[in-house]
């Protein structure tokens, strides 16, 4: 039986012109250099606060490629202890105990496994995936984080959505560093969007 307090949230980071990262990949532009007079500077106690109301990951097999290459060029593992699913139909490494692999009906998946054992579900990339969930109407919140910068080409948040999808715009904050955080939720979602899950 589903969780009726459990929420489906898509968040990525992507340019200004809607490109997650380049062409081959790489996502260093990320990191920006502007400044906003009179923006919000993120403590990072109360991101680490947020991140603990993130209960599991799910994320495509090109994306749990990237997180491997960070990890293992010495950047760490961005995920935590939090249980982290990776879609893929391939056998790939797994890189610590809380990763689990996963290949099949998404939907089913969503419903059927993750909405009964966890409240708050981040899927966190990349295109592909994205896509699919909003795609098969999986999803309850879309979180995007604009930077201030435009890329001119690469792979998008939402490949292949193939549908239009209302949103009900929730939530605006703007940094210092021209990050700019939009939450949408999303109209007529399966799940329980009409709550939000902020600590
Ligand atoms: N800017 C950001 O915030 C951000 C966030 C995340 C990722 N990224 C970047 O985005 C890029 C990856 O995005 P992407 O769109 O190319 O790929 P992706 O969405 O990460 O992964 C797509 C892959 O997931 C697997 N998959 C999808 N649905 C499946 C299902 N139902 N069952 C089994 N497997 C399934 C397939 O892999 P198999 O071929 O293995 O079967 C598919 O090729 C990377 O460069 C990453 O760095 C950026």
């Amino acid at each position: 039986m589903a969780n009726t307090d459990s929420c489906v949230t898509v968040h990525m980071a992507a340019s200004l012109d809607g490109f997650i990262a380049r062409k081959d990949g790489s996502v260093d532009w990320l990191e920006t250099a502007d400044e906003f007079v009179g923006g919000d500077t993120m403590d990072p106690k109360s991101v680490a606060a947020f991140l603990e109301t993130i209960d599991c990951y799910v994320m495509g097999s090109r994306t749990y490629e990237t997180a491997l290459r960070f990890a293992n060029s010495g950047f760490g593992w961005s995920y935590g202890d939090k249980p982290t699913f990776v879609l893929t139909r391939r056998e790939l490494p797994k890189i610590r105990d809380t990763v689990e692999f996963y290949s099949g009906d998404l939907a089913q998946f969503v419903h059927g496994r993750l909405r009964p054992a966890f409240r708050s579900i981040w899927f966190v990339g990349g295109g592909a995936v994205s896509g699919e969930c909003l795609r098969l109407g999986l999803a309850d919140e879309v979180r995007y984080t604009i930077l201030p910068i435009l890329i001119g080409d690469g792979i998008p948040f939402f490949e292949k959505l193939g549908r239009d999808v209302a949103l009900h715009l929730a939530e605006v904050k703007a940094y210092v560093s021209g990050m700019v955080a939009l939450r949408y939720e999303v109209r007529g979602s399966a799940g329980a969007p009409a709550k939000h899950l902020d600590a």
